[in-house]
């Protein structure tokens, strides 16, 4: 398995990944995002390949004080191969390299197969946090 930095080419196939790995799409996650994203930190936006097609992708992010992790899915039919801690471990390798002490992933509460993958590379549930957000635009 090779891991690249995503290319606005890929975004057909990413987008697909997401629908095939069960991600829920939201406004965020267009093209013209997929854009925006690459014009902030285009080397934490990540694909996995192996025999030369995209079969796992996550997308990190820096806010100049945490790290974040977004978007991690791997082909439904490739995954428990490592895949999903291969790309996970390579944004947090470039995430420290830009300075981050902490790295924080949201995960929905129903979604057990992903909070068992987090607890199982290191990442801890924080019960006495909430998330809050707002809408800003469409
Ligand atoms: C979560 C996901 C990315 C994991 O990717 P993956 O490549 O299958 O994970 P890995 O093979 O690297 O797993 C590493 C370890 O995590 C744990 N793990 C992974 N999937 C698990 C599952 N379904 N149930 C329990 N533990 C799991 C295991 O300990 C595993 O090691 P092992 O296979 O040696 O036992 C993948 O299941 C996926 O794409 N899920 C759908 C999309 C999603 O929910 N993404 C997360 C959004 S927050």
């Amino acid at each position: 398995m090779k891991i690249r930095e995503f290319k606005i080419d890929d975004y057909p196939i990413v987008r697909d990944l997401w629908q095939a790995a069960g991600l829920i799409l939201r406004p965020g996650d267009e093209l013209e995002d997929a854009k925006l994203k690459l014009q902030r930190d285009s080397d934490l936006f990540l694909v996995a390949i192996q025999d030369d097609m995209i079969v796992g992708s996550v997308m990190g992010g820096w806010d100049g004080r945490r790290g974040w992790i977004y978007h991690l899915a791997v082909e439904p039919e490739h995954q428990r191969k490592g895949i999903g801690a291969g790309l996970v471990r390579e944004v947090e390798k470039r995430l420290v390299a830009k300075g981050a002490k902490k790295v924080n992933a949201q995960v929905y509460k129903w979604n057990e197969r992903s909070s068992e993958f987090f607890k199982a590379i290191g990442y801890e549930t924080q019960p006495d946090l909430i998330m809050i957000g707002k809408r800003l635009r469409k």
